[in-house]
């Protein structure tokens, strides 16, 4: 099985250190071969996607992602940008279904910033799609306003859509999620307003009858922020496009107190995927050991899981990462009075430790 590693900038690369030594401990022959992405990219091979790292992520059996990012890159030209490197591999590799699980661990119920009571249990899916919408659109840029009472000035513009079958299969995904939980799926939308996501509801509605075992909801995307934030615990699979699933997921991830805990999959049609943190390359800590892995390590478990075949090394990772909360080591992001705090690689240490 040959995983690529791709740790990137910022914390990237002190997180990706720690889940490759999880890999190295299951017992499995893993070929690990590690490339430039992002800013180490552009460093190193002058683009942020350079050719090698991403005919490595094709040949690859999955893609172990760290982050990328970093201030000194902010004045590159857009295409040079860190950005690029995961918005080129989402394409390039066609990783259309991104899964971001948010899971409030009940040790860390004290670290949300909502009441215990509201998120202690949490646990709902966001499933994003991620290569269509606003964010892939054509045309976009700036030019001339054509018409209207700005014509003549600049203006820029992106372009939202989403064909049919794009629609199709995440639905598809979604529906088959919930399969193996609670059942339910939040499809959200903004049909009052958007021509794109009243044609999004009406073929997941479609979508809908070929799953009768599924409960079906559709919610207008300001109510889903309200009631992620108000009643999480009320949804179980949430489903949405590129665009609202940014904003969403991350809203999500910050009920459980640290987005340094959330992994995430982006897969294509066949389950070949990448695998990355939840959060970003964080510069201003980069460097000085106190980054959270847990989310990269559970990441990897999720690669376990989706691509490699190897649910029970999977459960394996994450029961050894439900050990160390237990133990009450917490790195900065997720400390309360009376844990332990620890350093980016003694959370990776106590990991390994907890796995043999
Ligand atoms: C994410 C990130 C990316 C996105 C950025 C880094 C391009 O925010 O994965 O959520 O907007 O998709
Ligand atoms: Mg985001």
């Amino acid at each position: 099985m040959k995983i690529a590693i791709l740790p990137g900038d910022g914390i990237g690369p002190e997180i990706m250190k720690q889940a490759v030594k999880v890999l190295n401990v299951l017992g499995e022959r893993f070929e690990l071969e590690t490339a430039d992405v992002g800013g180490a990219g552009y460093a190193g091979h002058g683009h942020p996607l350079p050719a090698s790292t991403l005919a490595l992520a094709r040949a690859a059996d999955a893609v172990l992602f760290g982050a990328v990012g970093d201030y000194k890159y902010d004045s590159l030209e857009r295409s040079l940008r860190p950005e690029q490197a995961i918005l080129g591999l989402r394409k390039e590799l066609a990783l259309f279904a991104n899964l971001r699980p948010a899971i409030l661990y009940p040790e860390l119920a004290g670290a949300s910033t909502l009441k215990p009571e509201v998120v202690s249990g949490l646990d709902i899916l966001i499933i994003r799609e991620l290569t269509g919408d606003i964010y892939f659109g054509k045309p976009r840029g700036v030019r001339e306003c054509p018409d209207g009472p700005f014509k003549g000035e600049r203006e820029g513009f992106d372009t939202m859509r989403y064909a049919e079958s794009e629609i199709r299969r995440i639905a598809h995904v979604a529906f088959q999620a919930a399969q193996k939980r609670d059942r339910r799926v939040t499809s959200v939308d903004k049909a009052n307003v958007l021509e794109t996501f009243q044609f999004w509801r009406d073929i997941v509605t479609d979508v809908h009858k070929e799953y009768p075992d599924i409960e079906l909801d559709h919610m207008y995307v300001d109510n889903a922020a309200m009631q992620l934030v108000r009643a999480p615990k009320k949804f179980d699979v949430l489903v949405t496009g590129n665009m609202f699933g940014d904003i969403l997921s991350d809203c999500a991830a910050m009920l459980t107190g640290s987005i340094g805990m959330l992994p995430s999959a982006s897969l294509d049609a066949n389950n070949k995927g990448l695998y990355e943190p939840s959060h970003g390359s964080a510069p201003d800590i980069a460097g000085k050991g106190i980054a959270n892995p847990l989310a990269t390590i559970l990441s990897a478990a999720m690669m376990l899981r989706f691509s490699l075949g190897r649910p029970e090394q999977a459960e394996r990772i994450e029961t050894a990462v439900k050990a160390v909360l237990a133990q009450g080591l917490r790195t900065a992001d997720i400390y309360e009075p009376g844990t332990t705090r620890v350093g980016t690689d003694e959370m990776g240490d106590a990991v390994v430790k907890a796995l043999a």
